[in-house]
């Protein structure tokens, strides 16, 4: 398959694509967050296809993705009355929303559970394609299973060119990681992946939220995960990559005191006492450290680096999903100096 490039600056991208996605199509869009993979949420041979060119397992469930509060009804079986109070302090924005789901939700989307995960994005060019198709969209993040997510239009191309009908390319990510997804069909309210809107602004809301451990942790083994996404292999690079806690000093005497090739994945300002190295945001800065930190995985192995050690990133506020990303993509390999 031939993947159409389409430029967001191009007024007419978002209606060719809107057109592709009416009929059954796969659309690489930007999103404030990372590249999403859409297709119609209400057509279940349009979402497999999302699995295929992804090369997801069959039990990860998608994001269906709105642009407005009434177009939600009918996906789910009611509307949590607080799903408009969050919506009214962080929609259109990087939170997502599970739901008890709707019998039009295929079984494809929410892959046989009973609930639908709702997210309304800000990106102008991601609302402005869901509203022209006139379709809720079943994004996943737009990368192949496995790999860091993509936060520019040519990770994607690295991924996917080929195997999906077009990419839209709206430049960077504003965000970086994927969304905060917290649900609402459990007592108290779960946060099941950390990102944009940190667990003090749910908790704003929603009042108590309860923390699930796989933010944390690896999961025991045959352990019942409330979210499958979090059971799997994720964001990881080729290389063998390490998260190391400590100081500027310390990792500098450790890295330099290592025998074979080592890449210095570090803070702005740092890396220039390292041969290999890779900068991802300035230190103690979560945003910016959450908008490049899926390139610098990427970069990773474009640099052909075999081993990385990675400073740590602050863990509260947007840095907790910086570090929900990290320890999974060093398969939770962590060492304190
Ligand atoms: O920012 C984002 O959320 C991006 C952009 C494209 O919107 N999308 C994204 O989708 O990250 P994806 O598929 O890569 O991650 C969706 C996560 C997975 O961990 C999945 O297991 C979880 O949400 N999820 C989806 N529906 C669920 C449900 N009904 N119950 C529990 N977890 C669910
Ligand atoms: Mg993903």
């Amino acid at each position: 398959m031939k993947t159409l490039y389409l430029d967001a600056k191009n007024e007419n991208a978002t209606n060719v694509s809107a057109e592709i996605l009416k009929k059954g199509g796969l659309v690489a869009i930007p999103t404030e967050t990372v590249y999403g993979l859409a297709a119609n949420a209400l057509d279940g041979e349009a979402v497999k296809k999302i699995f295929i060119a992804k090369g997801r397992p069959q039990d990860n469930p998608l994001i269906v993705h709105v642009a407005s509060l009434e177009e939600i009804e009918p996906l789910v079986e009611k509307v949590d009355p607080r799903l408009y109070s969050l919506a009214e302090k962080y929609w259109p924005g990087p939170l997502t929303v599970i739901m008890k789901k709707s019998p039009l939700i295929p079984d494809e989307v929410c892959a046989g559970l009973d609930t639908v995960a709702i997210r309304m994005p800000s990106h102008p060019v991601a609302r402005e394609i869901i509203k022209k198709s006139g379709l809720p969209l079943a994004a996943p993040s737009a990368n192949a299973s496995g790999k860091p997510s993509p936060t520019k239009a040519s990770h994607v191309a690295q991924d996917l060119e080929g195997k999906i009908d077009a990419i839209v390319d709206g430049g960077e990510c504003s965000v970086g990681v994927e969304s905060t997804v917290v649900t609402l069909a459990t007592t108290p309210p779960t946060l099941l992946r950390p990102g944009g809107i940190t667990p003090a602004q749910l908790e704003d809301v929603l009042g108590e939220i309860q923390i699930s451990h796989a933010v944390f942790e690896k999961l025991r083994e045959g352990e019942k995960v409330q979210s499958p996404g979090m059971k799997y292999k994720h964001y990881a690079p080729k290389a063998a990559v390490t998260i190391i806690k400590g100081s500027f000093e310390k990792y500098e005497k450790f890295l330099k005191a290592q025998k074979i090739e080592t890449c210095a994945v570090c803070f702005e300002g740092e890396g220039k006492n390292f041969d290999k190295f890779i900068e991802y945001g300035k230190a103690n800065d979560s945003l910016t450290q959450a908008r490049h930190i899926f390139d610098a995985l990427r970069k990773v192995d474009e640099m052909k680096c075999e081993r990385a050690f990675v400073r740590c990133p602050v863990t509260t506020g947007v840095g907790l999903a910086v570090y929900n990303r990290l320890i999974r993509a060093c398969g939770f390999r962590v060492i304190r100096l």
